[in-house]
């Protein structure tokens, strides 16, 4: 019998969430909150040795299997990334489902082929939206979309309805981040539609779209140059005009407020609406406390991690399957 295990982190998003969508440019890190996924082939599909039923198993997954052709699985799921709060939990969770069954039907599991069969579930079960969660997802560390890169740093370049993305590698040099959870959850696609008839309708608010893609280019020039306090200042005035676009919400905008005092700067992160800021700062205990006084769940991030992992393990009968029974597949990544 064969069992894979896989896992991917989930992200966040330093500058440029939204435009991107529109094909400007991204800067987005990985973070260490994975989604760990452990599959085996079986007579019908099981969750985490329940029955499949459209509550335990994501349209994602259905996509990803119905691509690849596989017969049915039994999946075991750890998911560590919170849903629905702009932390790219459906990107891990369809990395690490796509490297799993891909693996297991002796298929590519290289980072470029999982981020596209993970961007196109993605994109089928949310309508629209870009590559940047899929990408962040799989090859781990930093990436930007979008932006002036040496050619050995290019890692992919993925089209889809008329816009376009290259997606590269990013250095970034060491900073601390603090995520501030509102608890909110809001999923993605309804927010991506709602810049989308604000952008078509208002040329106003398709101009904001261009000024977040200049801001992120100016993010990207002040990381390189190791300029925390210009690149704090420029996640603020991100979080302003995510705001005009209708993006932000009281919660949010009450936590980022509450981080600024003792941050570089500070914004929403990912699709908003409810979930996730991000501060920039070198109190990151204070920016805590900060947020939970405000009522959100901090965390504080450590960058540099790893994308997509696989590792394959073949073994006889049962034997092996029962020692590893109820361990955390993330155990078994590389
Ligand atoms: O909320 P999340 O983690 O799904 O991030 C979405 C980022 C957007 O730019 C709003 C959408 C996208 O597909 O890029």
């Amino acid at each position: 019998m064969t069992t894979v295990s896989a896992s991917a982190p989930g992200k966040f998003v330093i500058l440029g969430e939204h435009a991107v969508v529109y094909g400007k440019p991204a800067l987005a890190l990985a973070i260490d909150m994975r989604f760990s996924i452990r599959v085996s082939r079986s007579d019908a599909y099981r969750v985490n040795g329940q029955p499949a039923t459209p509550y335990n198993m994501s349209s994602h997954m259905r996509y990803i299997s119905d691509r690849i052709g596989t017969t049915p699985v039994s999946v075991y799921v750890d998911g560590r990334v919170p849903s629905g709060s702009g932390l790219g939990s459906s990107a891990a969770l369809s990395n690490a489902y796509a490297a799993a069954i891909s693996a297991l039907e002796g298929l590519p599991t290289d980072k470029e082929t999982i981020a596209r069969l993970a961007y196109e579930a993605e994109y089928a079960s949310q309508g629209r939206g870009s590559p940047m969660d899929t990408s962040a997802s799989a090859n781990g560390y930093g990436i930007a979309l979008n932006v002036p890169y040496r050619e050995e740093d290019f890692l992919w370049h993925i089209e889809k309805d008329g816009n376009s993305w290259d997606v590269s590698k990013i250095e970034v040099p060491h900073m601390t981040f603090v995520i501030g959870n509102t608890g909110i959850k809001a999923a993605t696609g309804p927010l991506v539609e709602k810049v989308k008839k604000y952008t078509e309708s208002n040329t106003f608010a398709a101009g904001i779209v261009d000024e977040i893609g200049q801001v992120t280019l100016d993010g990207l020039d002040a990381m390189k140059r190791n300029d925390l306090e210009k690149l704090g200042a420029l996640m603020t005035y991100d979080h302003k005009l995510l705001s005009i676009l209708g993006v932000s919400c009281n919660e949010l905008n009450h936590m980022v407020e509450a981080a600024i005092p003792y941050s570089y700067g500070a914004k929403l992160t990912g699709s908003g609406g409810g979930g996730c800021m991000v501060a920039l700062t070198d109190r990151p205990e204070k920016v805590a406390k900060a947020i939970r006084s405000h009522g959100g769940t901090p965390y504080i991030i450590h960058t540099g991690v790893k994308g997509v992992t696989v590792k394959v393990r073949e073994h006889e009968g049962h034997r092996h399957y029962i020692k590893k029974k109820g361990r955390d597949p993330a155990e078994d990544s590389e």
